[in-house]
């Protein structure tokens, strides 16, 4: 079973950015987010409204969001951990909330410092404000196959996380394998139980590259009736809180999979490796995406 059409969820400007030791000015963020905005992308992850000691990278997001050319029909989102976050993320005006946690206790401690428990009050607190003042709400769950602390995850620890969420209002949640582990088998698993619950256009997947898998994870994920996926320019990226975990599957290798595959995202591969490019001179180094080693002619 294949779909006529997926959407492709840009998050190279945040989760990309947060974990790359290059500290990429303001402007030059602004330049790629507005580049990217021109590709037929229509959501961008901007930045994280989190603790500036906790992602130094991403102090900046306030004058990211007030400084990018808003494109009409594109959802502008960011992460974001509590109320003291969203106060700085709705005078940005963001469009959409993400708020994130994971289905393990290990990760969610590190990266959030809190446990589980602790954290669903917080996160309800965030989600219904940001209904209230009209913003769409995302919300992210971590380490859904494994954790770098905790090991194999469970389906059925994924559900009691995502019941939790969908209860607070989330509109979305996006499965994030953190450490980019795993392989379609687990997908499948992961999906069987989630589906049971769940309508599949209310799932997104979060896939990262470590092992080289996230291309067939993609591909496991289509029968399931997914059709959102998160990806990151040039493949930039990790997190910082999970040892080992390097980029994003690159958007740019993703859409090579959809066009060849005859799928609609309405996006422009040339743009779109024309902005990897930008991102490279930023970086100075090579990305690790496929699309840009052919394009480089390597
Ligand atoms: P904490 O230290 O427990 O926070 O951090 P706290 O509530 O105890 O507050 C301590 C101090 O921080 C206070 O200041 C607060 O005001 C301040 P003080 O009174 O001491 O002067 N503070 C803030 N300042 C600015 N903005 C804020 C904020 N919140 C509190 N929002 C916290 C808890 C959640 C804030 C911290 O742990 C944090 O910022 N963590 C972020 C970690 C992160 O961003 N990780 C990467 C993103 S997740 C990811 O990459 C996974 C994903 O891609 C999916 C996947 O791949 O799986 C989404
Ligand atoms: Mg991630």
């Amino acid at each position: 079973k294949q779909p006529n059409a997926v959407q492709l969820k840009e998050v190279g400007p945040r989760d990309g950015l947060q974990n790359e030791k290059a500290i990429i000015t303001t402007e030059n963020k602004i330049e790629l987010i507005n580049r990217l905005s021109d590709t037929g992308l229509d959501y961008i992850e901007v930045s994280s409204f989190v603790h500036p000691k906790w992602i130094p990278q991403l102090t900046d997001a306030v004058d990211v969001l007030k400084g990018i050319d808003r494109k009409p029909g594109i959802t502008y989102a960011a992460l974001v951990p509590n109320l003291k976050g969203l106060e700085r993320a709705l005078d940005a005006d963001i469009d959409e909330v993400s708020v994130f946690m994971s289905a393990s206790e290990g990760h969610n401690k590190e990266n959030i410092n809190k446990t589980i428990a602790e954290t669903f009050p917080v996160l309800r607190e965030v989600v219904q404000a940001a209904r209230a003042a009209g913003k769409t709400v995302r919300g992210y769950i971590s380490t859904v196959v494994a954790c770098p602390y905790d090991g194999y995850t469970e389906p059925s620890q994924v559900k009691y996380v995502a019941d939790h969420l969908f209860d607070m209002g989330v509109q979305e949640i996006s499965l994030g394998d953190t450490i980019g582990v795993a392989v379609p088998t687990q997908v499948e698993r992961l999906l069987d139980e989630l589906l049971k619950h769940y309508k599949p256009e209310h799932l997104a997947m979060h896939f990262h590259d470590t092992h080289g898998t996230a291309i067939s994870n993609i591909v496991a994920s289509l029968p399931y009736g997914i059709t959102r996926f998160d990806s990151a320019i040039g493949g930039l990226g990790g997190c910082p809180y999970a040892k080992g975990a390097s980029g994003n599957v690159a958007t740019e290798d993703v859409l090579y999979l959809f066009d060849t595959m005859g799928i609609e995202t309405g996006v422009d591969m040339q743009k779109l490796l024309h902005a990897s490019q930008f991102m490279e001179q930023q970086m100075k180094r090579p990305l690790t995406s496929k699309q840009m080693a052919v394009f480089r002619g390597e």
